[in-house]
């Protein structure tokens, strides 16, 4: 059996495949291309593939012995999953061993971006401290704030849990059946225009779905304090980038939080970056040594169950598992 996989990922999942399966490692630093895809995947029986690689109908038309598409993440907005689920493809997420280390990232962008972080501390080399300034980097504070969680899903609860350290009110909103759970015992379930009307911080937490792509608009960065900061790490399309810049520029809303972007990679010209309350990072939330790791073996599991005739640990659609192609 072999797998092809997009691009090197941490030996935990590598060396687990390695094991059993021979692997087609795409070793460009950058994803292939689609004709260098199908090369690399022509007669493989199952692909692990990377957010940046788009897997739809016409590819597997092409690759008609993939049986696995196991995705190196827990979105999978790139996978058309209705096209595996036609073809018989299983389609496999890494949702859970992330979570954690992907809620500290925001955590650590909306401190970040409260307090100046990136500025105060590009003014040390550049040679403008000169003295301690009253009136210097002045930001907001963060503890005791109101903090809207736009999709309490499992990121956005450990955000929820990280924020009531900080003595944070918390708003959010879901999509689910109220959740008699109750989150977090301070979570309190509004509407989104009430979300973005009381929240200081409004963080993300929404997968890239027709329903969410645009869903912070013009409207919406209206509709928040002039003082608000937009934390986002769930996906770019889920916010118009140009908007939000305006709405930055103009004073809209006071700053943003970004680790993803439409497009990504954001070009290193775009006016987004040269805005002072505004950081971006390269989709680097999950990036830690241990969570990486866990999404490889994770990764690779789920693709050798199928093979194997197993049942994956995190399928999207396993209605396929029964009738899976072979
Ligand atoms: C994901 O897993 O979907 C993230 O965006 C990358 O870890």
């Amino acid at each position: 059996m072999r797998i092809a996989v997009t691009r090197r990922i941490p030996e935990a999942g590598l060396g687990l495949l390695d094991e059993v399966v021979d692997v087609s490692l795409w070793e460009g630093v950058l994803p292939p291309s689609r004709e260098e895809l199908l090369a690399l995947a022509e007669g493989a029986d199952g692909l692990l593939t990377l957010l940046t690689d788009r897997v739809d109908g016409a590819l597997l038309d092409r690759l008609p012995t993939v049986r696995v598409v196991s995705n190196f993440a827990v979105g999978f907005d790139n996978i058309d999953v209705p096209a595996c689920t036609a073809r018989g493809v299983a389609v496999c997420i890494t949702p859970d061993v992330l979570t954690e280390t992907t809620a500290d990232f925001a955590f650590a962008l909306l401190l970040a971006v409260a307090r100046q972080v990136k500025e105060s501390a590009n003014s040390v080399p550049a040679g403008r401290w000169q003295t301690w300034e009253p009136l210097g980097f002045l930001g907001h504070d963060v503890f005791g704030a109101t903090l809207g969680i736009v999709g309490m899903g499992r990121i956005g609860r450990a955000v929820a849990r990280r924020s009531q350290g900080f003595d944070m009110r918390i708003l959010y909103t879901d999509r689910g059946e109220q959740a008699g759970e109750g989150p977090e015992p301070l979570a309190k379930r509004v509407d989104l225009d009430t979300l973005l009307r009381e929240s200081d911080f409004v963080s993300l937490h929404v997968p890239l779905t027709a329903e969410t792509r645009g869903m912070i608009g013009r409207r919406e960065f209206e509709s928040m304090k002039r003082s608000a900061i937009l934390i986002n790490t769930a996906r770019g399309p889920v916010v118009d980038t140009e908007v939000l810049a305006d709405a930055l520029d103009s004073g809209v809303i006071w700053g943003a939080g970004l680790d993803v972007t439409d497009p990504e990679p954001l070009p290193a010209t775009h006016r987004l970056l040269r805005l002072p309350q505004v950081i971006v990072t390269p989709h680097v939330a999950s990036a830690t040594e241990a969570t990486r790791a866990r999404m490889a073996e994770l990764a690779a599991r789920n693709a050798l169950a199928v093979l194997h005739g197993e049942t994956p640990p995190r399928c999207v659609n396993p209605e396929v598992l029964e009738h899976a192609r072979g």
